[in-house]
């Protein structure tokens, strides 16, 4: 396994793959991997004959007052998961060489980004976009491979992928959970033993919420108020948002009645923001 830092590497070794008529699969990540982004590198090395996978913290997706600097980082540690799992090169830049001076370009979209996540993190789709965006151009893959736990991230990319006709096909991985439901994630390293033992209850209220639209419920506020009443009983005390959104439009729905994405995000504690969600699909 190589481990790259300049795009410059990258783009040799990936033309020596191409020349072998190969198929290139990428698992675009921050690091800090963990079994959601191994089930990624997994499926991605099931059905490519090369897995490339990106450790980068990217600046440009961080609000001002967010992780950024905090983001658990450790290169080391992420490279023997990486070679354990089969991967056949790592692309670790610094930011100086994904954003040099004098960069000023950007991907941003005006649909999709506006409400869920993109409402308290107003940057954030506009830095994942140029990143994904400069990440297929240095890597060229054939697919790519996201979690559906960042789910507006899945479908934003999707998006970007259809509108701007780029040629890479977008491969959406099930959220891996823990034992009790916590859904994986790199920021659930941020929780206190306190915390982690409350953070199951994210899930329980999704499932519950799940429950009742199953059960007929088509009110989308009871089953938000419903969710957001689970989670609160627990003690958690701040809410981003639970919403109940058309799963195509990301627009949010009073009535569910057409396929539905139900999301939900949660401050455990003062420093990290949880994220989880289901889909449904609605029969007639
Ligand atoms: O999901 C992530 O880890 C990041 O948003 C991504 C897709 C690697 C872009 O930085």
């Amino acid at each position: 396994m190589k481990i790259l830092k300049t795009v410059k590497e990258v783009k040799e070794e990936v033309k020596s793959w191409k020349e072998q008529g190969l198929q290139i699969g990428l698992v675009p990540t921050m690091g800090w991997l963990h079994e959601g982004h191994l089930s990624l590198i997994k499926n991605a090395r099931e059905n490519n004959d090369r897995v490339a996978v990106s450790i980068f913290v990217n600046p440009m997706q961080f609000g001002p007052d967010e992780d950024f600097d905090s983001y658990p980082r450790d290169l080391e540690r992420d490279a023997k998961l990486c070679e354990e799992a089969g991967v056949d090169l790592i692309f670790a830049p610094q930011p100086e060489e994904m954003y040099p001076n004098g960069f000023c370009s950007y991907v941003d979209m005006n649909g999709l980004t506006g409400g869920l996540c993109g409402k308290s993190r107003p940057i954030h789709f506009r830095g994942v976009q140029t990143v994904v965006n400069k990440l297929f151009n240095i890597v060229t893959p054939d697919n790519a491979y996201f979690g559906e736990k960042d789910t507006q991230q899945l479908a934003v990319i999707k998006r970007m992928v259809l509108d701007l006709n780029m040629n890479v096909k977008i491969c959406g991985c099930p959220i891996i959970r823990e034992e009790d439901g916590l859904a994986k994630s790199s920021r659930n390293s941020y929780l206190s033993p306190e915390e982690r033992a409350l953070a199951p209850i994210i899930n329980k209220a999704m499932t519950a919420g799940k429950e009742m639209i199953i059960k007929g419920e088509r009110d989308s506020a009871k089953v938000i108020k419903a969710i957001s009443d689970i989670i609160l009983s627990v003690g958690v005390t701040k809410i981003d948002y639970v919403s109940i959104v058309d799963s195509l439009t990301l627009e949010p729905v009073e009535k569910i009645e057409s396929d539905i994405l139900c999301a939900c995000a949660v401050y455990m504690g003062t420093s990290a923001r949880l994220i989880d969600n289901f889909s449904l699909e609605i029969k007639g």
